[in-house]
């Protein structure tokens, strides 16, 4: 669980092109939520590139938006939505186990929704329950977010339980729509 202890650090790449990072950090220093820079992209298309059957499941698309390692480059470089922020999370080694993003609808920046996955060999030890407490957290409290959901198919009952986990409750049947306020 996100406590109001967890860190936020701003950090600054040494590139004098990049734009300052967000770095997010859990109480207990086991997790961390850094945004992506251009200096991920080798590590982020091998996680993608040796997940590719985990990533499918449930006809979720992240393989098929990163065939090669430009395709993850050009999404960093030149996002497809620049106003979404996408994270890597990271143990405290620094390893990268998975992704999570965050992002505003156009006529609402009060509202976003949040999507995230994890290599497979991290699933299993609540480390997506974490990152989604700590972003969840951070949006409510820093972003001036009030309501955020996740949009999980019906047979994905993995992402269904993180965020049940993570206090937010099912608010959509058709494609099980999960909300959470910034007072529940
Ligand atoms: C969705 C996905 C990230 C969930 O991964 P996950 O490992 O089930 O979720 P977590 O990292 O929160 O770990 C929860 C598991 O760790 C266990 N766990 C161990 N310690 C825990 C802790 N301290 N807190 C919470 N859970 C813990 C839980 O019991 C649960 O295991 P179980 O499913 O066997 O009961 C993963 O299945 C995935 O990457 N899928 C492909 C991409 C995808 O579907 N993304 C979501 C699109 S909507």
């Amino acid at each position: 669980m996100a406590t109001e202890k967890d860190d936020v650090n701003i950090v600054k790449e040494t590139s004098p092109h990049s734009k300052p990072l967000i770095e997010i950090t859990s109480s207990d220093g086991e997790l961390i939520l850094k945004q992506f820079s251009p200096s991920d992209t080798q590590e982020i298309f091998e996680l993608i590139d040796r997940n590719r059957e985990h990533l499918s499941q449930n006809e979720e698309d992240t393989s098929d938006k990163y065939p090669t390692l430009e395709s993850v480059e050009i999404s960093i470089l030149q996002p497809s939505n620049p106003d979404r922020l996408r994270f890597g999370i990271r143990d405290a080694q620094g390893t990268l186990l998975g992704s999570i993003n965050l992002t505003p609808e156009k006529d609402n920046p009060h509202k976003g929704e949040i999507g995230y996955y994890l290599g497979k060999e991290a699933t299993g030890k609540g480390y997506t329950t974490k990152a989604v407490n700590l972003l969840t957290d951070y949006a409510f409290n820093h972003l001036g977010y009030q309501e955020l959901y996740g949009i999980v198919a019906n047979t994905n009952k993995p992402s269904q339980e993180v965020l049940r986990r993570a206090g937010y409750k099912e608010t959509g049947k058709e494609v099980l729509l999960f909300s959470k306020t910034i007072s529940s």
